[in-house]
């Protein structure tokens, strides 16, 4: 049977060797060690630029969710296509004005922004603050107050519909902690109203991630725009409407919409009313454009069980424990020795430290594989459970590739902590 390998990644055989755009992975692997995650240039940019064309002429924005890969370089390559940006932290604004982002096109989601986050942002000039809460609202106006200026504002609407996804990354109903009601977003238009400092200019919503049904969106943005239609009505000034990211990718050979229709969806809907269409992607701007490159340490055989043991694991790759995702693995070498069923699993020292099961695959000791689809909400997941620095990150570009983060050093780990007052401790190893 013919490999299945994402077609929107930029990653090929040539002869036995998997290559990232020109580049084999196993040079990189070689020069960089292991895990590394290794990110296609191109494939990121193809699938931002995807995303604008397939609005047209329509006013739109696409802004590419930072948490789903937030390496600066990454961010930068985004930013130099006119990308706008969804930040939920002040980690994330700082790494997206290093980045040389236009801070005018950066919208802040989340529900628990901090003071001091806020006042960051305000000082930035972000574009948007998507307000979460009225407590939120209060807390923002008090910022302004205080900084001088005005700041934009959109609320986050929870449409009270199931994205029928994972359940920890379904974000639309009301049992979910996101957005506020219809209800409760008309008080808060109000109060935005009364404000000197807040302009309520936009509304916004967010279902999911991994939405594999492009009309769970039409679903949602139906509600979104009889509400919107009826705060213009009422003279409010509202000018965008941000429809969140979610959009699927492949992890197999599924079949999943592609990006023209799930903005099709979007703009057939919105169609000629005069609002500016906000996507907040992140999966499917970087997913498949990234792979994470491990290496086989030991093969063992239990009663009934291969595990294969790599020297990547749940820490650097959380998303098998987490949701039960499956990444495709595929060798970095074809070498087309005996293929058996096996688990692949980590050093980390949990049962739930399996990067995917019942695999099959040759992998012998030594040789090198590759984790799939694994750009988005891979590395930006990653931390250090064990004691485990995080991997290095590397861009492919064209024939050439880029250190654009180095592994963690075991001086890395230790930095910041200290003993106690009068120990002495021993010398580092
Ligand atoms: N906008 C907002 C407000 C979000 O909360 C998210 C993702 C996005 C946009 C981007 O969603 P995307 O287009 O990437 O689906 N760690 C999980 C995914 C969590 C998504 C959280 N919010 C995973 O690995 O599947």
């Amino acid at each position: 049977m013919a490999e299945w390998l994402p077609e929107d990644g930029r990653l090929r055989r040539a002869g036995k060797h998997l290559c990232v755009e020109g580049v084999r992975l196993d040079k990189v692997a070689h020069e960089v060690g292991t895990p590394v995650y290794v990110y296609s240039r191109a494939a990121i940019e193809d699938n931002w630029r995807r995303f604008d064309a397939a609005f047209g002429a329509r006013p739109h924005l696409v802004c590419y969710a930072v948490k789903a890969c937030s390496n600066i370089a990454v961010l930068a390559l985004l930013a130099e296509l006119g990308s706008g940006f969804d930040i939920v932290s002040g980690g994330e604004l700082a790494r997206a004005l290093r980045a040389g982002c236009d801070p005018r096109k950066v919208f802040f989601s989340g529900v628990g922004k901090q003071a001091h986050e806020i006042e960051r942002a305000l000082h930035a000039g972000i574009g948007s603050f998507n307000i979460e809460s009225e407590s939120e609202l209060g807390l923002l106006e008090q910022k302004v107050e205080a900084a001088g200026g005005k700041a934009s504002v959109a609320v986050r609407v929870n449409p009270d519909v199931d994205a029928n996804t994972h359940p920890h990354i379904t974000t639309g109903r009301h049992c979910d902690k996101f957005g506020v009601t219809f209800e409760a977003a008309a008080e808060l238009y109000r109060r935005l109203r009364e404000s000197e400092v807040l302009e309520g200019c936009g509304i916004d919503c967010h279902v999911g991630s991994q939405v594999t049904d492009p009309s769970v969106y039409a679903r949602a943005l139906r509600r979104v725009l009889a509400f919107a239609d009826e705060l213009r009505a009422g003279g409010h000034p509202i000018s965008h409407l941000d429809v969140g990211g979610g959009f699927a990718i492949a992890y197999d050979d599924e079949p999943v919409p592609a990006v023209e229709d799930y903005v099709k969806t979007i703009t057939d809907l919105v169609a000629d009313r005069p609002y500016r269409t906000v996507v907040e992607p992140g999966r499917a701007i970087v997913g498949n454009a990234g792979v994470l490159v491990t290496e086989v340490l030991y093969v063992k055989g239990a009663p009934g069980k291969n595990f294969i043991v790599v020297d990547a694991a749940m820490n650097d790759l959380m998303r098998p424990v987490l949701y039960r995702a499956r990444h495709r693995i595929v060798p970095l070498e074809a070498r087309g020795g005996q293929e058996r069923v096996c688990d692949v699993v980590g050093p980390v020292c949990e049962s739930g430290d399996t990067l995917a099961a019942d695999c099959t695959l040759a992998g012998e000791e030594g040789a090198r594989l590759a984790v799939l689809s694994a750009g988005a909400y891979g590395f930006s997941m990653a931390g250090n459970y064990n004691s485990r620095p995080r991997p290095a990150e590397v861009i492919v570009d064209g024939d050439e590739w880029h250190i654009v983060r180095l592994r963690e050093s075991t001086a890395d780990l230790l930095d910041g902590e200290c003993l106690l007052p009068g120990m002495t401790g021993g010398a580092p190893a």
